[in-house]
């Protein structure tokens, strides 16, 4: 069992968890992931590893309540266990010897798009952090990330706080102005990721993306978590979730993603009964 050590909740759906897991945090690294059950008849959802403290033992995850298991785990309370915790899986971000890097976070992506620029900043990278959500209500992290880069650029859809435009407006302005970019990071809904890589590729930036696929089993067995990139059949569990942005099928990724919706909100019927 895995106990719940910190619960913090950072906007009014988005929670923060601490978890006792020492052999995860033991091996953890940026851009992995973990599965979890809440309970043994429960759903295995994935979650990126936020951050790890391996003296400590524990990871942090950071979860938006959405979903039938979401809205489970958002119930429990410090000192309560978690069932299963899993991982790390998914290879590691590969991010040695980049010395200059644009990190596009957008909505909850921004708390993965977080522990990248924080690695990178103490990897001594330059790092433009650029933090997209739709309005000032459900900004995450903003010290946080303030103090994980060079600079942070804020930007929200309606103006309501930072700036009013698109990730995509500024990070093309930042490449505009001259930024030489060793790669651009993007990390968000696959819309978002989409556009982030059109932005750079007549520039021909390298672009990473990080998949947030549906996943099952997490081992490269159900095939949930199956995409093209470059025409190949890839799986996110255990060939990503880091991705070269220019070769990957979002439009094929965001059908299957959306194949889901109706299962899911089934679920979440069933969950409020
Ligand atoms: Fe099953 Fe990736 S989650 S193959």
């Amino acid at each position: 069992m895995y106990k719940i050590l910190e619960k913090k909740t950072l906007n009014a759906n988005t929670k923060q968890m601490v978890i006792d897991a020492p052999h995860v945090a033991k091996k953890a690294q940026p851009g992995q992931f973990i599965i979890l059950r809440v309970d043994e008849d429960g759903e295995r959802i994935p979650l990126t590893i936020a951050s790890y403290d391996r003296e400590k033992g524990t990871i942090m995850i950071i979860f938006q309540e959405v979903g039938a298991t979401t809205k489970k785990l958002g119930l429990l309370n410090e000192g309560d266990c978690l069932h299963d915790f899993v991982g790390p899986l998914g290879r590691a971000s590969e991010l040695e010897g980049l010395k200059k890097v644009a990190v596009v976070g957008g909505g909850l992506g921004c708390a993965i798009a977080y522990p990248q620029a924080k690695a990178l900043h103490e990897m001594g990278a330059e790092v433009d952090l650029i933090a997209g959500f739709r309005n000032k209500d459900i900004i995450i992290l903003e010290d946080e990330m303030r103090a994980a880069c060079t600079n942070l650029h804020l930007v929200t859809d309606d103006g309501s706080n930072g700036r009013k435009a698109l990730v995509t407006q500024v990070l093309k302005e930042l490449i505009d102005a001259g930024n030489q970019y060793d790669a651009v990071i993007a990390i968000g809904p696959m819309i978002m990721m989409k556009f982030v890589a059109e932005t750079t590729r007549p520039y021909g930036i390298k672009t990473i993306v990080s998949m947030n696929s549906t996943m099952v089993d997490g081992t490269g067995m159900c095939g949930g978590c199956r995409l093209s990139v470059g025409g190949e059949i890839k799986f996110a569990c255990v060939d990503g979730p880091d991705f070269d942005g220019h070769l990957v099928d979002f439009d094929e990724s965001m059908r299957r993603s959306a194949m889901y919706k109706k299962q899911e909100a089934h679920a979440v019927e069933a969950h409020e009964c």
